[in-house]
């Protein structure tokens, strides 16, 4: 393929050009990740919105590109946790990727299968590397959309299973009014 020359900003589907692949997550996806499944369910009923979206740069998913694109992750909560995505391990446990927030405030919840966990939180202009082998998550912690942008390996793979499996030990949540983050009870 071509170079691309595009501009990070804070409307992804413009920044990435007509050629954005954009993936919607909605409410009834994201069953099993948050702790309150009552409260999830209120909200699939209540209309199902989107809880985020990611766009993708048309970059092939093969060995050598860097996947490229930006995550819009929406404001709100599912009982007290907030907005989050599904979180995932790379297939290629070998691969890292790179965060930099670009709009809105958050966090990456980040995870090893031997069993270490950090919350890492991200503003815009922050930039967060997530080395190989740590699972990861993000989480809108604000009133406004949080967008971030990300690459990796375009040939890494995701394995959500092994997060569906396991969960992340950290939960986000809204505690007297801020963001605190709990270990989750099992
Ligand atoms: C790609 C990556 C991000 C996430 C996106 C949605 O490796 O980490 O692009 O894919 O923020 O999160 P998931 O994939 O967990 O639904
Ligand atoms: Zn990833």
């Amino acid at each position: 393929m071509d170079p691309l020359l595009l501009r990070v900003q804070a409307d992804p589907a413009a920044a990435l050009g007509p050629q954005t692949r954009r993936h919607p997550r909605r409410a009834s996806d994201l069953r099993g990740i948050f702790q309150d499944a009552g409260a999830l369910e209120a909200l699939i009923r209540d209309g199902n919105p989107v809880i985020y979206e990611t766009f993708e740069a048309p970059v092939p998913a093969s060995e050598g590109h860097l996947m490229f694109g930006m995550t819009v992750l929406y404001p709100g909560r599912v009982g007290d946790e907030y907005f989050m995505t599904k979180g995932h391990y790379h297939e290629r446990r070998l691969t890292a990727e790179v965060y930099l927030g670009i709009r809105g405030r958050g966090c990456l919840v980040v995870q090893t299968e031997d069993g270490r966990s950090r919350m890492l939180p991200m503003e815009p202009g922050g930039v967060v590397y997530v080395a190989p082998g740590w699972a990861h998550r993000s989480v809108n912690t604000g009133a406004e959309p949080f967008i971030f942008f990300f690459t990796f390996p375009a040939d890494a793979g995701h394995d959500y299973a092994a997060v569906a499996r396991s969960g992340f030990d950290l939960l986000v949540v809204h505690r007297t009014g801020a963001p605190a983050v709990v270990e989750r009870s099992r």
